[in-house]
């Protein structure tokens, strides 16, 4: 009796510090909103003070955002749950300003405490010095150099995917319906296991093998998503005492991971001692990272562990892989959309006199480059990214902006603590930068850039796609000529219509701007084509 009573004390003990942390963080939260300088920012009313404009914007977010930015201006707020204020801005020189200032500008600690769950400290999750030199490390693997040498796996594996689609459509007559989105997820996994680390994830071939590290890797991805308790845990840091009921099981997990990874770290190494061994080129990013970590250019203060290069390889299949896999989804859906333009892009590929070109083949290549373009344009697959400012600043802006006061501000006040969304999707289809026909796909848009588009920040192409700055996807060449290999071979060999009405395909617009159903929702998301094999003729 005693000991339940105690049981029960103590329960009461840890619901009242959980109750007054809770308001406590609640009145921080309050009291830096109040005080806030973005208050006096023009912004849309707010039609509701639990939702805020969430819930008009969740319909649409794109669209709501652009209507917004039409009426009040480049920089504005608007309200989220419970009233607070965020700030929303496409202001070139503010983002601009935000990227390149990448060590004041940090990824927000509840998003780098979920990858850190998930996939350890890798380039996705640490900041500081550290990140740095993690960057100064791989910036070189994923050079075009390094990459020219890969792209012999790129389009062995494209092939891999053409026959296994062909042998899919075989069983079902002339037209057989695919789901390309897995497949390609498939595909994409499978270049980064072989590009990436030299790891084979056997999955495109008639009989697919399971493979230790990919399901392990799973294991975790499944454990840390969408629970409750996962999302108190990333946003109030007392959760994270809580005892993890699935901590046994995500441990077993990371020990596969880093098992198989340990594996392949001491393969590389004890080639890099056995000369002739290390005569036989070996071009996977994992064995340069090994290479560039024992440069004489790279001080022994700034080599990276083992521990951290191991990192980077569910790294590298978190941010590699499935936004591969879902860009070049969406090419081949805007692809069906417009069986001018598909044609248009057979026909130059077709003109190519082998299936095997190099990446300078197919760099050189002026449609095929401008569908990529465009694809990357309209449907990035990160729509967004949030950062946290870690000191005061004032934003330089491109226009100056009358706030609600009337006073004309030239730049904008920001607290420590203000979090940014970089809006990816929306400056990449911004109708002052595009014109009037920035949501429609057309890749001849390509051939003379408009004027604005070159004060967009980005890393590559005049968008924002892969962001900018020191912390922009190191992988972008990389992804860019995998989805050259991947349309290069598929374009070639197969003619594609949508499976499904058109008003059926949706975007599932959170984070990951990944297709999904309007008609069969729970399946998740998917891409049902039509294929059917390109006529010899
Ligand atoms: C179409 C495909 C891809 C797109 C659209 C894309 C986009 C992005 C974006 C927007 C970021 C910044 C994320 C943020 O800070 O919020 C990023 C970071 C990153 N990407 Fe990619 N990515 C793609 C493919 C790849 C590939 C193939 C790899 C590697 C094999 C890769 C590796 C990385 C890594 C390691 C980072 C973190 C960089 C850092 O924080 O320093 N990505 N990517
Ligand atoms: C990088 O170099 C350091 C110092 O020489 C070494 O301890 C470490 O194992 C190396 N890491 C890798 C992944 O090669």
């Amino acid at each position: 009796m005693g000991n339940v009573l105690s049981l029960f004390q103590l329960l009461r003990s840890v619901a009242g510090i959980l109750i007054l942390y809770g308001v406590f963080k609640f009145a921080e939260i309050y009291y830096n909103q109040w005080t806030s300088p973005i208050r006096d920012l023009p912004g849309p009313k707010s039609p509701s003070w639990l939702w805020g404009n969430i819930w008009e914007i969740s319909s649409d977010p794109p669209t709501i955002q652009e209507k917004w930015v039409e009426q009040y201006g480049l920089t504005i707020k608007y309200k989220g749950f419970f009233g607070m204020t965020r700030l929303f801005t496409t202001d070139p020189k503010a983002i601009g300003h935000i990227l390149m200032n990448s060590q004041e500008y940090q990824k927000p600690e509840h998003l780098r405490y979920v990858w850190d769950q998930i996939v350890g400290s890798g380039l996705l999750v640490v900041e500081g010095e550290k990140r740095k030199q993690q960057r100064r490390v791989m910036n070189p693997a994923f050079g075009a150099a390094q990459i020219r040498e890969l792209t012999e796996i790129f389009i062995d594996k494209s092939a891999e995917l053409r026959d296994a689609w062909t042998r899919e459509i075989a069983k079902q007559g002339e037209y057989g319906e695919v789901e390309v989105l897995g497949w390609l997820g498939d595909a994409t996994l499978n270049i980064i296991g072989v590009a990436g680390f030299n790891h084979h994830f056997d999955n495109l071939g008639e009989t697919p093998k399971p493979d230790d590290f990919y399901e392990a890797f799973l294991l975790v991805l499944e454990a840390n998503k969408g629970l409750v308790l996962g999302f108190l845990r990333s946003m109030f840091p007392l959760f994270r005492l809580l005892p993890n009921t699935r901590r046994a099981e995500v441990r077993k997990a990371q020990a596969t991971m880093a098992r198989v990874g340990n594996q392949l770290l001491r393969e590389i190494k004890a080639r890099g001692v056995d000369p002739e061994q290390a005569a036989k080129k070996r071009r996977d990013v994992l064995s340069l990272l090994v290479q560039a970590n024992m440069s004489k250019e790279i001080p022994e203060s700034q080599r990276m562990s083992d521990e951290d290069v191991l990192a980077q390889l569910p790294t590298f299949i978190i941010a590699g892989h499935e936004t591969t896999s879902i860009a070049t989804t969406w090419a081949l859906y805007a692809l069906c959309r417009d069986q001018e333009i598909q044609k248009k892009l057979r026909e130059e590929l077709i003109s190519v006199p082998t299936e095997n070109p190099t990446m300078d083949d197919l760099n050189a290549l002026p449609y095929l480059d401008s569908v990529i373009r465009e694809t990357l344009r309209l449907f990035p697959p990160q729509v967004s990214a949030l950062r946290i400012a870690t000191r005061d600043d004032v934003l330089p802006l491109s226009k100056p902006f009358t706030d609600r006061r009337g006073r004309v501000q030239e730049g904008l006040s920001i607290r420590k603590g203000q979090i940014l969304t970089i809006p990816i999707l929306n400056l990449n289809r911004a109708k002052w930068i595009w014109g009037k026909d920035a949501v429609e796909f057309r890749p001849g848009r390509w051939a003379s850039v408009p004027e604005a588009a070159l004060a967009i920040p980005g890393t590559w192409g005049n968008m924002m796609s892969f962001l900018g700055g020191p912390r922009a996807c190191v992988g972008y060449r990389f992804a860019l000529v995998v989805m050259k290999a991947l349309l290069f071979t598929l374009i070639r060999s197969f003619e594609f219509k949508l499976a499904v009405p058109v008003e059926d395909v949706a975007k599932d617009e959170m984070i990951m701007q990944r297709p999904v159903l309007k008609s069969d929702p729970k399946r998740g998301s998917q891409m049902p084509l039509l294929v059917k094999p390109v006529s010899q003729s």
